[in-house]
Formats: C-alpha cells, structure tokens, sequence
C-alpha cells in the first residue's frame, strides 16, 4: 500500500464510518447468510432490528473494528498491531465456524457499500483493493 493510497483509504473511509447501521444492514440485506449466523438477529426482517440498540452495538464493533484498522494503516510501526488484530479476528471467527468464502462475501459488499457512497473512481478502487488484498492475505493465512 503506498502512501497515497492509504490516505485514499483513509479519506474515503471516512465518510462513512460513521454509518455504522446503514453498512452493516446492506451486509445482511445482500448476505442473508451472513445474517444467518447472528444468533440475535437471525431470520428476522431487516426493518424489524435495524433501529434497535443491540443493532447499534453489533455494527458499532464490526465497523469499529475497520476503524482501528484503517487508523493503523500507512504507518510502518503499526504493521505488528494491523497482524495481531486481524490475527485475532481470524481466531474468533473460526471459532464460530465462519468460513473464510463468508468473508470474501463481506467483503464484496462492503466495497459495493463504498462504491456507493463515498467519492469513488478508480484510484480510490485500487487503493481499497490493496488495502482489502492485505487485510485478507493476513486473515485466511491464520484460517
Ligand atoms: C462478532 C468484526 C465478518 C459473524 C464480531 C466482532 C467484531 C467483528 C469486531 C465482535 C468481537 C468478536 O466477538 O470477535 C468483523 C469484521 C468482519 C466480520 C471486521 C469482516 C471483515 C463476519 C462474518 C460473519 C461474522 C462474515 C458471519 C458470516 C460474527 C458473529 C459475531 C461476530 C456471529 C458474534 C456476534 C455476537 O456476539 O452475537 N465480528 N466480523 N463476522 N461476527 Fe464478525
């Protein structure tokens, strides 16, 4: 990731970090097995929880969680906090048997949440697809 491009990433993530509901219910409105495996929301009509606070929670720790990452990025100090981080994600997730096929279906939809809402073309894309390519080449190497 070069220095542009993180700050590509940077500035664009940050007009939507904020959107924490919004992202995640478009996850789940294009992924319902993703939703699937929520044990609170499973199975339930998207307009029914998402203004609710357990809602809230879950998405302010998913995006919250892409926040700190995208904090860290562009910093060659913070390379060992990017792996333990994403280390940790992996473990938790394999715990719960989510399949790494799950996350490249979240990430799919993140990017098209993105393309949709921040200011986007094509050196903003590529940014991302670094940033994405390296976040993931650390996730499914500890699956
Ligand atoms: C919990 C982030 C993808 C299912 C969490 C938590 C975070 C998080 C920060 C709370 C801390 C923890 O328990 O580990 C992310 C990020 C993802 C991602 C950043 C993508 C890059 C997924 C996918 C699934 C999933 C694809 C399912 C297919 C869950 C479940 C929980 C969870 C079931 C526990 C919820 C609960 O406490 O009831 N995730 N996640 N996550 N995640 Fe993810």
């Amino acid at each position: 990731l070069s220095a542009d491009q993180a700050s590509l990433v940077k500035s664009s993530w940050a007009q939507v970090k904020h959107s924490e509901v919004d992202i995640l219910a478009s996850i789940f409105t294009a992924n319902p097995d993703i939703q699937a495996r929520f044990p609170q929301f499973a199975g339930k009509d998207i307009d029914s929880i998402k203004d609710t606070g357990a809602f809230a929670t879950h998405a302010g720790r998913i995006v919250g969680f892409f926040s700190e990452i995208v904090g860290l990025i562009g910093n060659q100090s913070n390379v060992p906090a990017l792996y333990t981080l994403t280390e940790q994600l992996a473990t938790s997730h394999k715990a719960r048997g989510i399949s790494t096929a799950q996350f490249g279906e979240f990430r799919a939809s993140l990017v098209s949440y993105l393309s949709n809402h921040v200011s986007w073309g094509e050196n903003v894309a590529a940014a991302w697809n670094v940033a994405l390519d390296n976040f993931f080449f650390v996730l499914t190497s500890n699956y």
